[in-house]
C-alpha cells in the first residue's frame, strides 16, 4: 500500500536516465505481475514502471484514491487515470510511453484525453475505444453487485473463461492456472469497483482522433473480448498507428505470446524517443 493514497508504481527495471520510461497498465482482474513475461524480453535500455491500478495488487482502493485526489468517489476510469498520473508525477515522471492491456488500455486512453502531455507514445493491447452496450453494462453491474454481496471473486472467474484464445485454452493449462491465481489474489471490492468504473466509461474514439503521437495497437487474432475489428477501429482513429495481429493468441497476448508484444513496445519506444528528440 502507498502512503500518499496514490496507486503503487513498481519499477520493474531502472534503465538509462534521460530515455522515455515505459509505463505498463494491467488488465482486469489482474495486477502488475502480468507484465513480467513481456518485460523479461525487452532489451535493457528503458526504465519500466508497472502500475497496480486502484483496487488491485498493492494499491489503495478506488474510493481511497478518489479521496486522495479530492475527486468524485463514484467508480470511474477518470479516477484511475488521474491517480496514475499523480503517482507518476510523484516519482518525477512527466512524460512516458504508456501501454495498457484491455482495462489498462481504457485507462491509457483516459490518460491521453485528460493528461495529454504525459503520453509520448501509446500502446493499446487487446482493448477497445468504444463504450459498453446496454447488455454488457447490465452484466457488469450484476457481477459487481454479486461480488459485493458474496465478498468472493468466483463470479468474476466465471465470466473470464474466454481470457485465453481458443488454442491456448486447450494447450496452456499453466496459463489458465496463473490467471486464476492472480485473480484470487485480488480483493472482491476492488473488482466490483472496477466493473462499475468500466460500465460507466465513455467512448474514447475522439480522444484517439485528437492524439497525434506514435501508437501501436496489438491484438490476439483469437481475442473474443476485444476482437480484431475493435483494434482496426482504433488504428483508423489514430494519426500514426501500427497494427500488430498476433496469431494463436487470445485476449492475454502479453502472456500467451509475449515476444510480439515486447517487440511492438520496443518499436514504439524507439519511435516516441525519435519524435520527442525532433520536437
Ligand atoms: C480486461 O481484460 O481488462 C477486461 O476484458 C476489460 C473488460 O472487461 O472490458
Amino acid at each position: 500500500m502507498t502512503t500518499d493514497g496514490m496507486p503503487r508504481v513498481h519499477a520493474l527495471r531502472r534503465g538509462v536516465p534521460g530515455r522515455l520510461p515505459l509505463v505498463l497498465l494491467h488488465g482486469f482482474p489482474l495486477d502488475h505481475r502480468m507484465w513480467h513475461d513481456v518485460t523479461d524480453l525487452l532489451p535493457g535500455e528503458p526504465t519500466v514502471l508497472a502500475v497496480d491500478l486502484p483496487g488491485f495488487g498493492a494499491s489503495p482502493s478506488g474510493p481511497d484514491v478518489a479521496q486522495a485526489l479530492g475527486a468524485d468517489p463514484a467508480p470511474s476510469l477518470e479516477v484511475m487515470a488521474d491517480g496514475v498520473a499523480a503517482a507518476l508525477r510523484g516519482q518525477g515522471v512527466e512524460r512516458a510511453v504508456v501501454a495498457g492491456l484491455s482495462l489498462g488500455g481504457y485507462v491509457a486512453m483516459a490518460l491521453v484525453e485528460r493528461h495529454p502531455d504525459l503520453v509520448a507514445g501509446l500502446g493499446l493491447i487487446d482493448t477497445k475505444a468504444t463504450a459498453d452496450d446496454d447488455a454488457a453494462r447490465r452484466t457488469r453491474l450484476e457481477v459487481a453487485a454479486q461480488v459485493r454481496a458474496e465478498m468472493r471473486v468466483d463470479r468474476v472467474l466465471g465470466m473470464r473463461t474466454t481470457l485465453l484464445g481458443a488454442t491456448n485454452r486447450v494447450t496452456r493449462p499453466d496459463l489458465s492456472e496463473r490467471l486464476e491465481r492472480w485473480t484470487r489474489d485480488q480483493g472482491p471490492l476492488g473488482l466490483a469497483w472496477a466493473q462499475e468504473a468500466m460500465a460507466a466509461r465513455p467512448d474514447r474514439t475522439q480522444a484517439l482522433r485528437a492524439y497525434a503521437g506514435p501508437a501501436v495497437v496489438v491484438v490476439g487474432e483469437e481475442d473474443e473480448l476485444s476482437p480484431v475489428a475493435a483494434s482496426q477501429h482504433m488504428v483508423d482513429a489514430l494519426a500514426d498507428a501500427r497494427l500488430v495481429v498476433v496469431p494463436g493468441a487470445g485476449h492475454m497476448t502479453s502472456n500467451e505470446s509475449p515476444e510480439p508484444v515486447a517487440s511492438a513496445l520496443q518499436g514504439l519506444l524507439a519511435r516516441a524517443q525519435r519524435a520527442d528528440a525532433a520536437a
